[in-house]
């Protein structure tokens, strides 16, 4: 019997990268998993490579910073699943024009970045919310990161995934009655494409501890299926305990 066996599971940005690694752990542990991704080339590999290993997989095209289609996702999930138990707010990411408030362009910047990664969370959240409730509740787990945590020169990035960070405890909070759970993740570098390419590695392969950042991971640097576990347990009746609660993940790294 799998982990979530029989739950119906929405995960945002499920194309690539952590949400990929995600949607296939989900689904190997018995969940009818929707990608809600905005790739659709993406989505659909992750789809089929699910459908493949014998998994139940649906790619929903959806832009999650636009509320019409986050809305239509949820109530197109609801139509096909009756139900939705697990809520993965994956998508999201930083932009490389991101720096130091006095710096960067603000407007490019912090339009982009608020709106994918916290309105995006705000808006699938909101969209699921009363569905879970309807059906007695649910576990939510956002992915906020380190960079929340700690000082980066990623600022507008830092502050919508400290916004994330807030958003979870107050919605954990709020819905504790209601059954729903909400917790948050915050990894340091994960080893997805896009951060394989800035540190040059190859896949299968971690960083060299020769290089400057990979050698303040006292584990080494993370894999996105190492995230995915993480979320697999939050998202799991493992973690019936667990709301309100901010993951690091970041492999010793911010203690050391
Ligand atoms: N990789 C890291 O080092 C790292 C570290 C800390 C936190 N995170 C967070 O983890 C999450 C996943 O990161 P990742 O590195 O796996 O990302 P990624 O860039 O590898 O994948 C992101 C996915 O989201 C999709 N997406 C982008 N915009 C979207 C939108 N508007 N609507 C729906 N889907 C959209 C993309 O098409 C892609 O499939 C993000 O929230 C990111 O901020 C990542």
């Amino acid at each position: 019997m799998g982990r979530l066996e029989g739950k119906s599971a929405v995960v945002t940005g499920g194309g690539t990268g952590i949400g990929r690694a995600a949607s296939e752990r989900f689904a190997l542990e018995g969940a009818r998993v929707v990608i809600a991704e905005l790739n659709p080339d993406l989505a659909q590999e992750t789809e089929q490579f699910i459908r493949d290993a014998g998994g139940d997989a649906t790619f929903l095209q959806t832009d999650v910073t636009d509320e019409d289609q986050v809305e239509a996702t949820m109530a197109s999930v609801m139509v096909a699943h009756g139900s939705i138990d697990v809520l993965y707010n994956c998508a999201g990411g930083s932009i490389t024009t991101d720096g130091k408030v006095d710096e960067i362009d603000l407007d490019a910047v912090y339009d982009h970045t608020m709106s994918l990664d916290l309105r995006g969370t705000m808006l699938c959240s909101r969209h699921a919310v009363p569905h879970m409730i309807a059906s007695g509740g649910g576990a939510i787990v956002n992915m906020s990161s380190l960079a929340a945590l700690n000082g980066v020169n990623m600022h507008v990035y830092s502050a919508a995934k400290g916004g994330v960070i807030s958003l979870t405890r107050s919605m954990a909070a709020s819905y504790a009655r209601n059954g729903i759970r909400v917790n948050a993740i915050c990894p340091g570098f994960v080893l997805t494409e896009r951060v394989r390419e800035r540190f040059g590695t190859a896949a299968g392969e971690r960083p060299a501890q020769t290089d400057k950042t990979a050698r303040r991971y006292p584990f080494g640097v993370g894999e996105p299926h190492e995230i995915a576990n993480i979320a697999l347990f939050l998202a799991s009746d493992e973690a019936r305990m667990i709301t309100a609660a901010i993951v690091p993940a970041d492999g010793g790294m911010s203690v050391y």
